[in-house]
């Protein structure tokens, strides 16, 4: 090596090794949500490379399906494993399951080089209003089974149990953070759940959507959405709010503080914006909130009441999900940081640091064939055929197709066009999938038009094509041809 080239190496090593320290700072405390509610999942290993590659070290899942828990094995990502709703109520009658769970979903997990698991999130947001009550007196003795069963296994130092709650459980009647208090329905539920967490070393884990705040609130100031600090602003007893990320953080901290608890350590199970679907959900407002919030993640600012704090936050979430219930709104299916094929949706600097940096695509990923389904030329007449919309969108996402979506501009052609293509995508492109009374085609000629694409699905069969099933498959062929042969 010549006094040059070291003196490049050396400089490229300082510089690694600044760049990595400098990285560390927010995204030590950067996760992202891995639901896995779509029709062609991505393999789980390409996710959890995609993670890696983006340096993205914390994860938190919706369930714990032991395909997606085992491909974090080995990858030193903090892994908060999840539980939904509808064990509730046998977690918390019977204690065995809970044992089971953990047995079968935590410890089974951990050796060396296993799955660097956290936490176990109980339930999702089990007390929203919309549940009617459900699961309120079945949530606080789920986790407490949890806890002891993990406290059995041996593994309550290093595992955390909490509970992911919707920040509807709190309400402030003047919007000042300072009259925040717990709903009323549930404060009992709430104080027990919070000295739990407080017992057991374990934080509060809030989701906080500064997006629905303007979808579901017309006279709300589209300002205080995000983090730019040039519109409204609240005072409240000599404290400054210019978003409402800060004032809704901050009226959970006071409703803490009115039980008693306003030290409690908070993480945000989920913050995000979504892309499409409503005239809101755009890219460009999506990256605004996402620049805004991680300059301020790295800023450590904290909130008013919490300053200095280093916050630790999940973005919600990686991928787009097209199974996603639209029941809240068309944006649901929506709100990945990368498109349904692990493709990113606009360029974005996790460091905080403002850079013009493109997240890195997902490795690996197989599409199926160049071929889309189409209207046939030959039909003049689309009145006769509109209807068939309905039905292909029924059993396919045409959320990009609603008011202000980024399939809003086509005309009645295209618009029919894409419902036969999302439909045939779906069906995984089988001929059948495209004929619609005989008025449609399968062409090779890329379908899309403008911005709105019209996309082929990723090849999920060929994914799950792993050595055990590879032997499988070529077992039942050669059965298949031996029998042939006898018949
Ligand atoms: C473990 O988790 C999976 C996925 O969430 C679930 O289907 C399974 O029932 C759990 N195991 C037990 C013993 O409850
Ligand atoms: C809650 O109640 C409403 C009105 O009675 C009903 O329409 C809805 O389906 C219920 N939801 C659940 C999750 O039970
Ligand atoms: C296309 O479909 C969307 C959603 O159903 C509708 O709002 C729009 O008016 C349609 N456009 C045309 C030209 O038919
Ligand atoms: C089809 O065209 C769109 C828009 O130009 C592009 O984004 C997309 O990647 C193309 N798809 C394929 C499979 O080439």
């Amino acid at each position: 090596m010549t006094g040059a080239t070291f003196a490049i190496a050396v400089t490229w090593t300082v510089l690694i090794v600044v760049t990595t320290t400098i990285t560390s700072v927010v995204q030590a405390h950067l996760g992202a949500n891995w639901g896995t509610m779509a029709s062609h999942p991505l393999n789980p290993n390409i996710v959890v490379n995609l993670l890696e590659d983006n340096g993205i070290k914390k994860v938190k899942l919706f369930d714990s399906d032991s395909w997606t828990v085992s491909a974090l094995a080995g990858s030193k990502i903090e892994t908060i494993v999840g539980i939904p709703n509808d064990q509730l109520e046998s977690l918390a009658s019977d204690y065995n399951h809970a044992k089971d769970w953990v047995k079968e979903n935590v410890t089974a997990h951990i050796y060396d080089g296993g799955v660097n698991i956290r936490y176990i999130a109980v339930g999702n947001e089990p007390f929203l209003t919309a549940y009617n009550g459900t699961y309120i007196k079945l949530t606080f003795p789920a986790m407490q089974n949890i806890q002891k069963a993990l406290d059995e296994a041996g593994y309550s130092k290093k595992i955390k149990v909490t509970c992911p709650l919707n920040a509807d459980v709190y309400e402030s009647a003047t919007n000042q953070p300072s009259d925040g208090q717990f709903r009323s329905d549930i404060l009992d539920e709430m104080k027990d759940i919070v000295r739990f967490l407080s017992r057991n070393d374990a934080a509060f884990m809030v989701n906080i959507y500064p997006f629905l705040s303007l979808y579901l609130n017309s006279d709300f100031p589209v300002d205080f959405a995000f983090f730019d600090e040039n519109g409204k602003s609240i005072n409240d007893k000599g404290k400054k709010y210019t978003n409402v990320f800060d004032a809704n953080f901050d009226t959970l901290v006071w409703s803490l503080k009115k039980i008693g608890l306003g030290d409690l350590k908070i993480i945000v199970g989920e913050v995000g914006w979504p892309t499409d679907g409503n005239k809101f959900a755009t890219v460009e407002l999506a990256k605004r909130f996402y620049d805004g919030l991680l300059k301020k993640l790295a800023s450590k600012k904290g909130t008013p009441m919490r300053p200095n704090e280093k916050l630790e936050v999940y973005l919600f979430g990686l991928l787009d999900e097209d199974l996603k219930s639209i029941q809240p709104g068309f944006f649901e299916r929506h709100w990945g940081l990368f498109r349904y094929d692990g493709k990113p949706k606009f360029s974005l600097d996790l460091t905080g640091k403002g850079n013009d940096k493109r997240l890195v695509a997902a490795k690996g990923v197989q599409y199926l064939e160049h071929k889309w389904c189409v209207v046939k030329n030959s039909v003049k007449d689309l009145g006769t055929i509109s209807s068939q919309i309905d039905y292909a969108c029924s059993m396919s996402d045409c959320t990009s197709l609603g008011y202000g979506s980024s399939c809003n501009n086509l005309n009645s052609r295209g618009n029919i066009s894409y419902a036969y293509n999302m439909y045939f995508q779906m069906q995984d492109q089988s001929v059948e999938a495209c004929v619609f009374g005989e008025s449609a085609e399968i062409v090779t000629r890329n379908a899309s038009v403008g911005s709105c694409l019209f996309p082929i699905q990723i090849d999920s069969i060929g994914q799950r094509l792993t050595p055990m099933n590879i032997v499988v498959f070529t077992a039942t062929v050669l059965i298949g041809l031996v029998l042939s042969m006898y018949v």
